[in-house]
């Protein structure tokens, strides 16, 4: 009964065969779909019998559609229950937490979305005012499902893109109100997917403040599990991502599929587990975040959501992500070049500066091979001068005490330093919070109303700051047209954007998602009049390490946790979902001033260099003159091995959580060229430490392997077989950099 039944709904598929839009095909019957690569395929058909979209299958590659195996009749609920559906909404008697949940004027929430119709496109077109993947014609292909609501007069669009490259899928959709009266959207998840009833496994990205990206993994299990952020930001609490695996699945092992939102604001992860043994997967907005009206007339765009499969464990699935979003999502000029290795003054002198000392410590940065300087927090306020973290947020004029003459001959005195050893001159870059202002400023005196507020619920108050509604044209002007002043007053050549707030009361719950596109719209416009200029997103470290500033900005602050071991498990969580090209590291002095922990300067190095930009945050005068002596040698390593860092796949062998010996290397895709880190945390007489594997070699080519003073050969098949055996001292903290290169 049940085969012939299988057997009855086998129907086949066929490629459309035109143009470049052949990775998606139409069955025979024009209401089955397929977006399918080599290696991929999602599939999806129409329900003749209720107009829905059944959802069929996201995985590995499948010539045919097989629709699933259905009882509806043998159980409590109705048809709507007991289907796998691709945009679950509400009403109708499916019970699972939907997609899309709309609140109508007469009070009622039930939609009933049908199928009217589809497109099929190359390329890929942009979504409205949000961060998104892109490409060309030859680099994706588009299908739209157009669904309609005859109750309601309410159309939704769904957009499924395929990146083949890169085994991936991006899916957004927007709903556009036909009728005449306004309605509420209360629930936007960007993807929405049933799996069929398969033993799963889940992993998340938590933390908090200076402890960002643990890695969480759990059993999907009965009943809801997931994550959310309400702090008005993607958060340190949660990273807006995860990935589904089978409980067999390792990091190079086995299927993975990684889910990521493009998105910057309040979102939910949701992956509920049904009786039937399916589990519904969404990720988009965060429902406390929206209760979004939209007029007649109008249209709502949810942000988008990508995902990659892989069979080949966690590693392949971010390698998927991370040439899909260095290649496809950001499109800063910066993403593929090497990054200037700076120094930046907040950890040496905080808010106790003036010019003089200042283009002393760029001088200082300069000799030990330096060829940015950033200027960190500090530098501005006239009426309500920047000397502590108490006034001047949103006054963006040069302090007078600190520059009298304004910030351009300072800069020019910067800019004017040679970097040791180079014909280089020193880049100048500035830090911003553009987005806060303290209440002991003139922007807030002058509009106390351009603050997040609700009524006249207390301003709480965080690091003495509030959040500007940034939903509010005004203060989008205002952003803009300040931000830009500063950056015709002076050459400069990098931005580092802070905020180091989350956000405590709204006026409303839709201000949430306003003050999200009011923030793209800002930094777009700006990014896009200085694409010369290197931006650098920061949140208190990474509260906003996320793909939708990814798009607009090349790098991100990894965390304010610069101890090197705690950067260790901070690094390689963020690598689960980011292209390690995107991960802003720094040596900062010792102890720590966040763990008072005390780390060797070679190992605090080593673990930077594992990121695309490497900085100094420290004061040169305070360190020992040993410690200056080798610096210029870890820079000059840095530098040589960063073009690999920003631009090779990404290779986690060993995970610090799992093992005293962790390690990761990068290798280019034709594997002539290959970096390997590795550490040692403790030292231990006991075990010793288990051969290291690499990944990504050509097995029959010999290698020259080096650590800088001392080289050895090895084949591909050895160093990935045998493993190399690698002999640690007998101390704690410890790390190599070897260099591989094919002969
Ligand atoms: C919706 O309305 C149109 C036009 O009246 C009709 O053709 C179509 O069958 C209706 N669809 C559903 C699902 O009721
Ligand atoms: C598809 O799979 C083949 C065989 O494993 C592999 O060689 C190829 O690189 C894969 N393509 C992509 C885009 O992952
Ligand atoms: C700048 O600061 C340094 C060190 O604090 C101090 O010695 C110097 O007098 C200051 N210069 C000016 C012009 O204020
Ligand atoms: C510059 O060269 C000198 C002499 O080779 C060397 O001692 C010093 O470390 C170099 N400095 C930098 C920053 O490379
Ligand atoms: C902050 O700096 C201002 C201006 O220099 C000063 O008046 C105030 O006392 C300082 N507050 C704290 C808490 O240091
Ligand atoms: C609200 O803020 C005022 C002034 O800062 C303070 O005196 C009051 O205690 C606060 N009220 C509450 C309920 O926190
Ligand atoms: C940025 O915004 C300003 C002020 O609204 C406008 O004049 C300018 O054309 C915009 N630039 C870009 C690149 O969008
Ligand atoms: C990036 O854009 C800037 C400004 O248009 C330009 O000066 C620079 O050469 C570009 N860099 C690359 C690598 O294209
Ligand atoms: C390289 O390895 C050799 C042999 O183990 C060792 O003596 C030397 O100190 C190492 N050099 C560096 C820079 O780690």
């Amino acid at each position: 009964m049940l085969a012939s039944k299988v057997l009855l709904c086998l129907f086949p598929v066929w490629g459309l065969g035109q143009s470049t839009a052949n990775w998606i095909s139409v069955g025979e019957d024009g209401t089955s779909f397929s977006l399918s690569s080599s290696n991929i395929s999602y599939q999806f058909h129409v329900d003749p019998l209720t107009l829905d979209l059944i959802h069929d299958h996201w995985g590995a590659y499948s010539a045919e559609t097989v629709p699933p195996f259905i009882n509806s009749e043998s159980g409590w609920g109705g048809d709507y229950t007991y289907r796998l559906r691709e945009f679950p909404d509400v009403g109708r008697g499916d019970f699972r937490v939907p997609a899309i949940h709309i609140e109508h004027a007469s009070g009622d929430t039930v939609s009933a979305f049908s199928y009217t119709g589809y497109e099929i496109n190359s390329g890929k077109p942009p979504l409205p005012g949000l961060p998104a993947t892109y490409g060309s014609e030859a680099d994706v292909s588009t299908l739209t499902i157009h669904l309609y609501d005859n109750y309601s007069d309410i159309s939704a669009d769904l957009y499924y893109s395929i990146f083949p490259r890169y085994n991936a899928i991006a899916r957004s959709f927007q709903i556009t109100n036909h009728g005449d009266k306004e309605v509420k959207i209360l629930r936007a998840s960007s993807w929405s997917i049933d799996m069929p009833n398969e033993e799963l496994e889940m992993i998340d990205l938590y933390g908090d403040w200076a402890a960002e990206a643990r890695i969480n993994r759990r059993k999907v299990t009965h009943g809801e599990q997931g994550f959310r952020s309400t702090a008005g930001y993607s958060s340190h609490f949660h990273n807006p991502f995860f990935a589904l695996v089978s409980p067999t699945t390792t990091e190079s092992l086995g299927p993975a599929t990684g889910y990521s939102l493009i998105y910057t604001g309040s979102f939910a992860a949701n992956v509920e587990k049904w009786s039937t043994g399916w589990v519904r997967v969404l990720l988009g907005l965060n429902p406390m975040h929206l209760s979004w009206p939209l007029g007649s007339g109008e249209t709502f765009a949810s942000p988008e959501v990508v995902s990659v499969y892989s069979e080949k464990g966690l590693s392949g699935m971010s390698q998927s992500l991370h040439s899909l979003y260095r290649n496809h999502l950001s499109r800063s000029n910066k993403t593929f070049e090497t990054r200037p290795p700076l120094l930046n003054s907040w950890e040496g002198l905080g808010f106790d500066f003036n010019e003089t000392s200042m283009v002393k410590l760029a001088q200082d940065a300069a000799d030990l091979g330096c060829s940015l300087f950033v200027n960190d927090d500090g530098w501005f306020g006239t009426d309500f001068p920047r000397d502590n973290d108490t006034l001047g947020l949103g006054d963006w004029t040069p302090q007078p005490a600190k520059f009298p003459d304004g910030l351009r001959p300072y800069v020019e005195q910067v800019n004017s330093i040679t970097v040791a050893n180079s014909s280089e001159k020193m880049i100048f870059g500035l830090w911003v919070e553009p987005e806060m202002v303290n209440p002991k400023s003139d922007l807030y005196l002058n509009h106390p109303d351009w603050c997040m507020h609700a009524g006249s619920h207390n301003r709480t108050l965080k690091r003495n700051q509030l959040v500007l509604n940034v939903g509010l044209p005004e203060v989008q002007e205002y952003i803009i047209s300040t931000i830009e002043k500063v950056l015709d007053s002076a050459p400069i050549g990098y931005i580092k954007w802070d905020n180091n707030r989350g956000i405590h009361e709204m006026p409303s719950p839709a201000a949430s998602h306003e003050y999200i596109l009011g923030m793209y719209h800002v930094i777009d416009n700006l990014t896009t009049a200085h694409p010369e200029i290197l931006w650098e997103g920061c949140a208190s470290g990474g509260g906003r390490f996320d793909p939708g500033l990814l798009h607009y900005w090349p790098q991100s602050w990894t965390s304010d946790d610069t101890d090197g071991l705690e950067r260790l498990y901070i690094q390689f969580g963020t690598s689960f979902a980011y292209p390690l090209s995107a991960l802003g590291c720094h040596v900062s002095a010792v102890p720590n001033g966040q763990t008072g922990r005390t780390t060797p300067l070679v190992f605090r190095s080593a673990v930077a260099s594992m990121c695309g930009s490497y900085g100094l945050e420290l004061d040169p005068s305070e360190l020992e003159q040993e410690e200056l002596d080798v610096i210029p040698g870890l820079i000059d390593l840095q530098q040589r091995i960063n073009p690999i860092v920003i631009n090779g796949d990404f290779h986690r062998l060993v995970l610090p959580d799992e093992s005293n010996w962790p390690a990761a290397m990068f290798t280019y895709p034709d594997a002539h060229e290959a970096v390997l880190f590795a550490f040692q945390i403790r030292s231990a007489l006991k075990p010793l430490p288990p051969p290291l594997k690499l990944k990504g070699l050509d097995s029959d080519a010999k290698y020259t392997v080096s650590n800088g003073t001392w080289e050895t050969t090895w084949s591909g098949s050895t160093l990935m077989n045998t493993g190399l055996s690698l002999v640690w001292p007998a101390a704690d903290y410890e790390s190599m950099i070897l260099t591989l290169k094919k002969q």
